[in-house]
């Protein structure tokens, strides 16, 4: 049996203490296992992964690289197994090839590596006694959506002209899915997957619009553009505006074919997390992951239809083509002289305020309307960013996942860092964005008025400013700071069923590892923090997931240090010295058979 410290339900157990290990670390009493790594064949007919002799062909049925939002779905009529959809953001080539020469790819890494990007759903098995995973392979609802799969465009831009190019006259089939990041799952049994960097993958945009997404003009770190011209904006404009949206896939259809949302707006979508109105109309929370950049939500005029028939299901993957989506603006109640930039409190205490969702653009059946002067729908849907500046939006400190609590409806949304607030002419701290030259993050917690998923108002206040806690400048909900977990970068956050916050961490400034931790938000124990685990050198950890008997992370880029190569590997995770490093799902569960931390 696991030691049982007191702390809120689902969070007893002991916190791992920050480490260098290259390994991933959980508490006493928990034991894990690898769900499934790079390379692990999926699909009917894919062999079996091997790193000397890897083919564009073999990875397209196998399990992608940099694995980061995962969902589990049921999977009614198959007793003890779930569907698990996983997404794979980026490849790390120096990794994943021997003799990698960044400057001169072949054209087989490079086909690799699309098909290495995009989805996978594989359906997993539960072990009876334990709370471990194993993949079902030749499932036949396992697939893999890559860079090439087709997708189709919905929404007000979906058709426009600001989207066809020669390939596709009709501006509505789009070929792949780019850096998948975060994600959500819906309640109508589908999953969502932000497209993030998408601008990394393109060059030869001078255009202002360019600009303002960070597309440059010299050669890709990947060269993509060297094997196929739309990865060239100057000889095809408009593929970019393709990418940078929220991916719905049904997976319980393996033939249907995902589709891009563009009523949701284009833009390094991080994640889409949805909560659902009274009335039964999906709201959709979403961050632009970029430093002075926004958050958004998306209202759907259109109903959830009950069930899961036919007709039902027809509906619901229309909810996201109607509805409006609205950016965040944010206003501090305190003076401004009390935000000095170092994090000290404001004389009233609390980093809060009021707050309010300005309208973009609205699509409905007949059409769409902008909101915004100067820009048709169709340019708010593909230029979002902009849209946003006009409209006046709060530059935030690089807004990550956002999750609304299924208890309280309160709605989380992680802000990952910002080193250049206030520094030269960037915007200095405010009241939602306290610290200039942020390196450690904050959650802000969201209360819509009336606890409304659809209001265009609400109160704000930051839940968590993160960093060591013998930093005067960091917060935990008022929790005393000498019993709580160090925690620096808030990236993925999830719920579990009893109402706790879970946090997981890329980029962690303190010297140690990244990791996931929880946090209780409500209750006498609000605000404190317990490192659950840390990943292994160099990895950034994904895509928590918390059910009653497990906990599942996404292990991404494990190895990925500056100077690391297959030759020369900064890891040896997760099949140690001898064997290449490999991106993996990790599911932790407790040693005893009972749940999670209670
Ligand atoms: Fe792909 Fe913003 O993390
Ligand atoms: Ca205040
Ligand atoms: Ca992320
Ligand atoms: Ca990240």
């Amino acid at each position: 049996k696991p030691p049982k410290p007191k702390a809120a339900r689902g969070l007893r157990f002991t916190p791992v203490a920050p480490n260098t290990r290259d390994a991933v670390v959980i508490p006493d009493g928990y034991r894990q296992d690898v769900v499934i790594r790079w390379g692990d064949p999926i699909l009917r007919g894919a062999p079996a992964f091997d790193p000397e002799r890897q083919t564009a062909r073999a990875q397209a049925g196998q399990f992608g690289y940099n694995n980061d939002f995962l969902a589990l779905l049921p999977l009614p009529g198959e007793r003890g197994r779930q569907v698990l959809v996983a997404n794979h953001e980026y490849t790390d080539e120096v990794l994943m090839f021997r003799g990698y020469d960044p400057e001169n790819p072949t054209r087989e890494q490079v086909e690799i590596a699309w098909a290495a990007h995009g989805l996978s759903t594989v359906v997993v098995e539960e072990d009876r006694r334990t709370g471990n995973l194993t993949p079902v392979p030749r499932h036949p609802l396992n697939r893999r959506s890559t860079a090439t799969s087709e997708f189709r465009l919905t929404g007000p831009a979906a058709g426009s002209a600001l989207v066809k190019t020669s390939a596709d006259r009709t501006g509505t089939t789009v070929l792949g899915t780019l850096n998948n990041c975060s994600g959500g799952t819906t309640p109508w049994g589908t999953t969502l997957h932000g497209e993030e960097n998408f601008n990394q993958y393109f060059t030869g945009g001078d255009r202002a619009t360019d600009k303002r997404y960070g597309i440059g003009t010299g050669a890709t770190e990947r060269k993509w553009e060297r094997f196929d011209k739309r990865f060239d904006i100057a000889r095809e404009p408009n593929e970019v505006h393709r990418f940078g949206y929220v991916v719905e896939l049904d997976p319980y259809d393996p033939t249907s074919t995902p589709r891009k949302h563009t009523a949701l707006g284009r833009f390094k979508h991080e994640a889409a997390t949805v909560r659902m109105t009274r009335d039964g109309r999906p709201v959709v929370y979403s961050g632009d992951d970029e430093r002075f950049d926004y958050f958004y939500k998306f209202v759907g005029s259109k109903r959830m239809m009950p069930g899961t028939g036919r007709a039902a299901r027809r509906h619901n993957l229309t909810l996201l083509e109607e509805g409006t989506l609205y950016v965040a603006k944010l206003t501090g109640d305190s003076p401004a002289g009390d935000i000095d930039g170092t994090g000290k409190l404001p004389r009233d205490g609390e980093f809060d305020g009021s707050g309010r969702w300005i309208p973009l653009v609205t699509a409905t059946a007949r059409g769409a309307v902008s909101h915004v002067a100067g820009m048709t729908a169709e340019e708010v849907c593909v230029f979002t960013r902009l849209a946003g500046d006009k409209a006046g939006a709060t530059k935030m400190d690089r807004p990550e996942d956002i999750e609304p609590s299924p208890r309280t409806g309160k709605v989380y949304v992680a802000l990952t860092n910002n080193t250049n607030r206030g520094v030269g002419s960037n915007p200095a701290a405010d009241e939602a964005n306290p610290r200039n030259a942020n390196k450690h993050g904050h959650i802000l917690e969201l209360t819509e008025r009336g606890n409304k998923a659809e209001s265009l108002t609400f109160a704000w206040s930051l839940f968590l400013v993160a960093g060591d806690p013998k930093d005067p400048s960091t917060y935990f909900a008022g929790f005393p700071k000498d019993a709580v977990s160090p925690i620096s970068c808030p990236d993925n956050v999830a719920f579990d069923d009893h109402g706790n916050l879970w946090i997981s961490t890329d980029g962690n400034a303190l010297g140690t590892h990244d990791g996931l931790f929880g946090v209780a938000t409500t209750g006498s124990r609000r605000g404190e923090l317990k490192q659950f685990l840390t990943v292994p050198t160099g990895a950034e950890t994904c895509g928590p997931l918390i059910q009653d008997r497990r906990v599942l992370v996404a292990v991404q880029h494990p190895g990925e240090v500056d100077g690391a190569s297959v030759e020369k590997p900064a890891s040896t995770w997760p099949d140690g010295p001898g064997r290449i490093v490999r991106p993996a799902v990790v599911v932790v569960w407790r040693a005893d058979g009972a749940d999670i931390g209670v």
